[in-house]
């Protein structure tokens, strides 16, 4: 420092100071450490505070000024050196901040374990909406029901075997005027929903049905079916046939080809299964046929008037025909492992 040689005698502390306080500066690793320093150099209690207060000792005017500036100099120089100090200790503490709040972009996330609807419930869903497609409206109805909707309304014999107890689940209810059972299709719904609404009707009914089955490859005691009716003034098996082909091709690929064989059920006439040719081969895919004015007459619609066409398929078919599942049990496999590959 040059101007250590203008300090009177007197002076020893500042000039002292001169010497250890450089190093001392540049060796603070701290903000904090710092100040410290700072305040013991050029603050209020520092040597150079001290030898401000003695200026006034001086008599000699020359002296008290040369010797003011001397010490004017030497807090000039340790302040710039302590401001510089103080900048590179402010850049480093912003440098630790950001490393810490470092992020690694490139690191994989973590990614949520997501659940997914079962197969069942996948299938009926993508069956609904392709008719909601086509301009029918979703509608459920009771899983406990009525001897009535399950098997009168819709023209089957008071004889007919899907009434035994060998076949269907009943409820006991006890001292109740109908029996109750557990629906064996979900094909009641078209009474019910008829009897409640004006035509024209357009509806599909997904949900679970109950039978008295023992669990086989071939056979669930619940599974679950979609129902579908149209009902409009002038409804033809050609609609039946087309809107059912046109919903094989949405469902299994556009160049699915589908033939109708005929078949028997009490609530239509004539009745039909449909088959669909698909890996390789035929597969009936479910059944169908115009509504049976019988089932007109029971909910109140005038069969002169009117015509339609119903079908009802199982979900758990349609998946397995799909996916090529050959054992329903596949359907009620709560191994995750077997869940997963039909995401
Ligand atoms: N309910 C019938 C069953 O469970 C399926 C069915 C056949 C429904 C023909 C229909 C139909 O609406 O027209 O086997």
């Amino acid at each position: 420092m040059a101007t250590r040689a203008n300090l009177p005698t007197s002076m020893i502390p500042l000039e002292q100071l001169t010497q250890d306080a450089p190093s001392r500066i540049d060796s603070a690793a701290t903000i904090a450490e710092l100040d410290a320093i700072e305040a013991e150099t050029v603050g209020k209690r520092s040597p150079v505070n001290e030898a401000r207060r003695g200026l006034g000792a001086i008599e000699d005017p020359a002296e008290r000024g040369a010797t003011g500036k001397a010490i004017n100099d030497i807090a000039n120089e340790l302040a710039d050196l302590i401001s510089a100090k103080r900048v590179v200790l402010e850049a480093g503490a912003m440098e630790r901040l950001l490393q810490a709040d470092k992020v690694d972009v490139t690191l994989r996330g973590r990614v949520p374990q997501r659940g997914t609807h079962h197969i069942i419930q996948q299938t009926m869903d993508e069956i609904v909406d392709i008719f909601v497609g086509l301009g029918y409206q979703m509608v459920e109805g009771p899983e406990a029901e009525t001897d009535f909707y399950n098997f009168t309304a819709l023209n089957f014999h008071e004889t007919h075997p899907s009434r035994l107890e060998s076949d269907t689940l009943y409820l006991d209810y006890g001292d109740v005027d109908e029996n109750i059972l557990l629906r064996t299709h979900t094909s009641p719904m078209q009474a019910r929903h008829m009897e409640k609404h004006e035509p024209p009707v357009y509806i599909v009914v997904p949900g679970k049905v109950f039978r008295s089955d023992a669990i086989d490859a071939t056979h669930l005691p619940v599974f679950h079916q979609i129902e579908g009716l149209a009902v409009d003034d002038n409804i033809t098996f050609a609609d039946l046939k087309g809107t059912l082909e046109e919903f094989a091709r949405q469902f299994f690929g556009r160049g699915t080809k589908v033939k109708f064989i005929p078949h028997y059920f009490p609530f239509t006439e004539p009745s039909a299964e449909m088959h669909a040719y698909t890996q390789g081969k035929w597969i009936e895919l479910l059944g169908c046929g115009m509504v049976n004015p019988a089932v007109f007459e029971h909910v109140g619609y005038d069969p002169a008037a009117l015509s339609g066409f119903a079908f009802g398929m199982g979900a758990e078919r349609m998946a397995m025909v799909r996916h090529g599942i050959t054992d329903l049990r596949t359907m009620i496999d709560p191994d995750v492992r077997t869940l997963e590959q039909y995401r």
